[in-house]
């Protein structure tokens, strides 16, 4: 049984001290892939220097909606650059979050612009962060050739009609430990095909219960898939293969 976490901030400094350690539980959980998600211009080098060293890992560049305010024509230069190295799969995250508003929301949605053309221009999909901010997102989303480059809602918070658009639109849904303890959530999961879904731990963010409160890591994935299968009912080898098989199809990996 392999596992892919399709986001995780590895570059994080809540992990600089055992790395090594979170790395070798992941495996040792059958966690065989992981996507190093980016939020700001350090991360993403980090991001893809990781991708560089350590073994099934992959990055994504990009600068979260909290930090839109701080992107400029030079910072996507970088980004650029930076996804011109092997194993950048992705350009993310990016997107909206209303819920803090740690920056305008004009610069979010000019960063999101930027980002999506840079997803264009680069041939890779895109990882979106909706946060309080459905209708601006799917706007925004208007026109973005999803059927070619593919993308990812991560971790979903909608209601079951947004899980609807966004899957009609061909997107993929990201699950990660919300689906542990929010009863609507897994309402959704049980609702929705699992061709469409791809499994996430958003470590060091976000723990699955019975963990909730600690340090994620990318090993409770397999928490997750647990949670997948017994939503829906599967086996957990199935919940793992065809979710690995989106992973796959959506990042190239
Ligand atoms: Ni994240």
């Amino acid at each position: 049984m392999m596992l892919v976490d399709t986001h995780v901030h590895l570059q994080h400094a809540k992990y600089a001290g055992d790395l090594e350690a979170v790395l070798k539980r992941a495996a040792e959980a059958g966690v065989g892939k992981m996507v190093v998600a980016s939020y700001d211009l350090p991360a993403s080098r980090e991001a893809v220097r990781l991708a560089g060293e350590v073994e099934g890992c992959y990055a994504a560049v990009g600068i979260h909606p909290h930090s839109a305010k701080d992107v400029t024509p030079e910072v996507m230069d970088e980004l650029e650059a930076l996804a011109a190295a092997p194993r950048v799969v992705a350009v993310g995250e990016t997107g909206l979050d209303y819920h803090y508003m740690y920056s305008p929301r004009e610069a979010q949605l000019a960063a999101l612009e930027a980002h999506l053309a840079l997803s264009e221009r680069l041939d890779k999909p895109v990882i979106i962060h909706d946060r309080e901010a459905h209708d601006d997102m799917l706007a925004a989303l208007e026109g973005y050739p999803v059927d070619r480059l593919g993308g990812v809602w991560h971790c979903f918070s909608g209601d079951l009609s947004l899980a609807e658009k966004v899957m009609d639109k061909g997107w993929y849904l990201g699950i990660g430990g919300i689906v542990t303890f929010s009863k609507e959530l897994a309402e959704i999961v049980r609702h929705l095909p699992l061709e469409r879904i791809v499994l996430e731990t958003d470590a060091p963010y976000l723990a699955p219960a019975p963990h909730r409160g600690q340090r994620n890591e990318p090993a409770w994935t397999a928490i997750i898939a647990a949670r997948v299968a017994a939503i829906k009912e599967m086996d957990a080898a199935v919940v793992a293969q065809v979710t690995s098989a989106n992973a796959a199809a959506l990042f190239g990996i």
